[in-house]
């Protein structure tokens, strides 16, 4: 395949990406340098924290706390950075049905400083997933919709193979070639990749849609540990496992 040239992030645009290895979980956290204003993407709640730590420490004022989905596999740290953040809001798409401070229609824009992430819907993981597109810096973050040489599986939450395919095929990889593209996790150590690796070498993307649909019919995994906890907690983003722990303390 031929290389073509990434976007330069603006010297005003602040990009970190951070890392749960339990979940093997990538969080993002973006900001307008000059405004000094900040967007999380899928946070985790073990790591909520470290990443407000972060945040005051790079003096950054944490505006909201976006999700690109209802994770299944941990549980979202939104409902916790809002106790340690103030004035932090939570983020979601409408159709993920969960509950947050501001439900994304599609094509929504969340405004950092300059900076605009638009909402673009991409069901099938889920159905209610996102991918957020930075234009001016030629990023994605695509959730669980696509992954690096692979994808997220679709036998869960209202999942659909032929959803996730089109979502792929008519919103990921119709982005420029050289958009780098970054997932929602990993699990061989790599961080990023580009439409054009994916549409040249996902090894279940390429494929045509009736064979993709076999693919994932067939993929027989098991069931996610963390669901029956995560997906109830992450309908409220994060905040019933806060109420729960907080009870469970009260009682010793
Ligand atoms: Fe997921």
């Amino acid at each position: 395949m031929t290389l073509s040239e990434s976007i330069p992030f603006s010297k005003d645009f602040l990009f970190r990406q951070f890392f749960d290895a339990v979940s093997c979980t990538y969080t993002y956290l973006l900001a307008d340098i000059t405004q000094r204003q900040a967007v999380l993407i899928d946070p985790v709640i073990e790591w909520a924290d470290r990443d407000a730590t972060i945040i005051k420490e790079l003096n950054l004022e944490l505006i909201y706390a976006l999700n690109t989905h209802m994770h299944a596999d941990h549980i979202t740290g939104t409902g916790k950075l809002k106790t340690l953040v103030p004035g932090c809001k939570s983020v979601i798409s409408r159709s993920s049905g969960a509950r947050a401070d501001l439900l994304l229609d599609p094509e929504d824009r969340v405004q950092f400083g300059r900076h605009i992430l638009v909402a673009c819907p991409t069901p099938g993981h889920t159905e209610g997933c996102v991918t957020y597109v930075c234009k001016e810096q030629g990023i994605a973050f695509t959730g669980d919709t696509l992954l690096i040489r692979g994808c997220g599986r679709t036998d869960f939450q209202g999942g659909s193979p032929r959803a996730l395919y089109n979502s792929v095929h008519s919103v990921i990889f119709t982005l420029p070639e050289n958009y780098r593209l970054y997932p929602a996790h990993d699990y061989y150590g790599r961080t990023v990749t580009t439409v054009a690796e994916e549409r040249a070498y996902n090894p279940r993307l390429t494929k045509p849609l009736d064979e993709f649909v076999r693919i994932m019919e067939n993929l027989n995994l098991a069931y996610p540990k963390m669901i029956d906890k995560a997906v109830p907690a992450n309908r409220v983003c994060g905040i019933y496992e806060l109420m729960d722990k907080e009870a469970e303390e009260k009682k010793h």
